[in-house]
């Protein structure tokens, strides 16, 4: 191990540690009480105690970056400037050429912004390219702020379910020439984690014309992103966007860096206090720098503190070194789901042809997403998302995918019908805190599962869609209730 290497190491086991709800408990249907284990960090990922720690201390400081002239208001404008200038390091972007800015509550309400953005800067080109595995965030917004959306696919010249196909993407971005005005897409799936070639894809882009955005949400807090590549910079990324709530700290906001050349073109999308260089009756006139013009109203200067910080501390244990550490993880979960016979994996499962990060997608064979979703939870405390993610098209594509494999000479009308039934797969995902621990519990979990179908199928019944379980029910005194905890702070 080279020194670095070392230093890392020692970070990365101190930090890892770390984190707010690693040692919940809750008491599962088997009555034993169990450290609850939390492979849902695709959905939202826990508190970096360091963040945490910082927020906490800096609202002794707390004030508002509006103010000017009070020792708060100083501290809170240096360290809401530091929180800009840190992100656009993590991201590799050139702090000349790019900004940040902090919006919305996840990655939602930047890419809807970027969609009118790039629509308004450049009305002649009316259409978005993004993938079939976007996630709805980044799929809908282009639907409904351009006229045409096309989606380019993530199958393989064989048919295969991977990444998006380059291939394919260029030859319709040459079909398309002149008409598309940006590609859209995911740096990693949140269905299946799926890696993207997000640099290759803008370097396409940039050939025929198109700007490039992405979706960095599954993909800040796993590995490393390089908006600019100095030395072949037409693969450089013009905006991306990602979620404070999937980096490791809840609260905060979601953030956007893009070009100011491109931002610069037209008036901000939002308009309010602090974007304003001055305000008469008849007029006003936009703040000219940033990332003051792309911010109206009081931010969440908290939110974006702790957030920054966050990402300090995995710059500091290294994002190459943590990328290898989750990648070892999610070769453990899909070497022990592939020995397990009733386990399907979606997507490409084979790490030397598709990366993965974070997200693993499955079912098992004759039980439904969301009864294995609720007995991992019930009886092994193992915590997953469950249902389709956000990507309908992505995820019905794969499940239509096995059912026709199945189902050759079926009338469409009957597979359709067969989807809406199965519509739906299990996801476990992952974060710096994971363990190999923790996947070894999930996958004693799933087989123990597959071996006991009729056991637990036989202990639910689905109530409002969910599945519940007949007489097992979460302890009062495990539940969280505001009112209570108020009860007992105020006594
Ligand atoms: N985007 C989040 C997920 O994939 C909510 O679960």
């Amino acid at each position: 191990m080279n020194p670095k290497d070392k230093d890392s190491n020692t970070l990365f086991e101190k930090v890892r540690k770390q984190f707010i709800g690693l040692d919940t408990e809750y008491t599962l249907a088997t009555g034993e009480t169990e450290r609850r284990i939390y492979l849902d960090s695709t959905a939202t990922t826990l508190m970096m105690e360091a963040a945490h720690e910082v927020l906490e201390r800096f609202y002794h400081h707390y004030g508002n970056t509006h103010s000017l002239l009070h020792f708060d208001a100083k501290i809170a404008s240096r360290e809401y400037h530091w929180a800009h200038e840190r992100i656009l390091d993590f991201v590799h972007a050139d702090r000349d050429t790019y900004t940040s800015f902090f919006t919305g509550s996840g990655t939602t309400a930047g890419i809807n912004r970027l969609a009118r953005v790039f629509r308004d800067i450049r009305p002649d080109k009316d259409v978005a390219v993004v993938s079939l595995m976007e996630h709805h965030s980044n799929d809908l917004p282009h639907r409904k702020h351009m006229k045409e959306v096309i989606h380019t696919p993530v199958k393989d010249m064989d048919g295969n379910m991977g990444c998006v196909c380059l291939d394919s993407l260029e030859q319709l971005l040459k079909e398309n020439e002149g008409k598309i005005n940006y590609v859209a897409l995911t740096g990693v799936s949140n269905v299946t984690g799926i890696v993207n070639p997000v640099n290759e894809a803008a370097e396409l882009a940039h050939k025929y014309g198109a700007l490039m955005l992405v979706d960095g949400a599954q993909m800040l807090a796993h590995m490393p992103v390089h908006m600019t590549i100095p030395h072949n910079p037409v693969q450089n990324i013009d905006a991306l966007v990602f979620s404070g709530h999937k980096t490791y700290v809840p609260g905060s906001p979601g953030v956007v860096i893009a070009r100011k050349d491109i931002l610069n073109q037209i008036e901000p999308e939002e308009v309010g206090g602090g974007m304003v260089q001055d305000v008469f009756v008849d007029r006003y006139e936009v703040k000219n720098f940033f990332p003051d013009r792309e911010e109206a109203g009081t931010p969440n200067i908290p939110g974006a503190i702790a957030l920054a910080a966050a990402i300090d501390v995995l710059d500091r244990i290294g994002m190459d070194f943590l990328q290898e550490e989750e990648e070892r993880l999610i070769n453990m979960v899909i070497d022990g789901m592939k020995a397990n016979s009733e386990i399907h994996i979606y997507g490409e499962s084979d790490p030397n042809i598709c990366k993965r990060s974070a997200s693993v997608s499955f079912n098992i064979k004759d039980m439904d997403h969301g009864l294995v979703a609720a007995v991992l939870n019930d009886y092994f405390g193992i915590a997953v998302r469950n249902d389709c993610f956000c990507a309908h098209p992505y995820v019905k594509e794969m499940i239509m995918d096995d059912l026709f494999e199945a189902t050759e000479d079926i009338p469409i009308e009957e597979i359709e019908a067969a989807f809406h039934l199965k519509r739906g797969m299990v996801r476990a995902s992952f974060a710096v805190y994971t363990t190999a621990e923790d996947i070894k519990m999930l996958i004693s979990a799933l087989n123990n599962i597959t071996e006991r179908k009729e056991f637990y199928k036989n202990k639910y019944h689905v109530v409002n869609e969910n599945y519940t379980h007949k007489t097992f029910t979460l302890k009062n005194d495990q539940r969280f209730t505001v009112l209570s905890t108020l009860e007992e702070i105020l006594s």
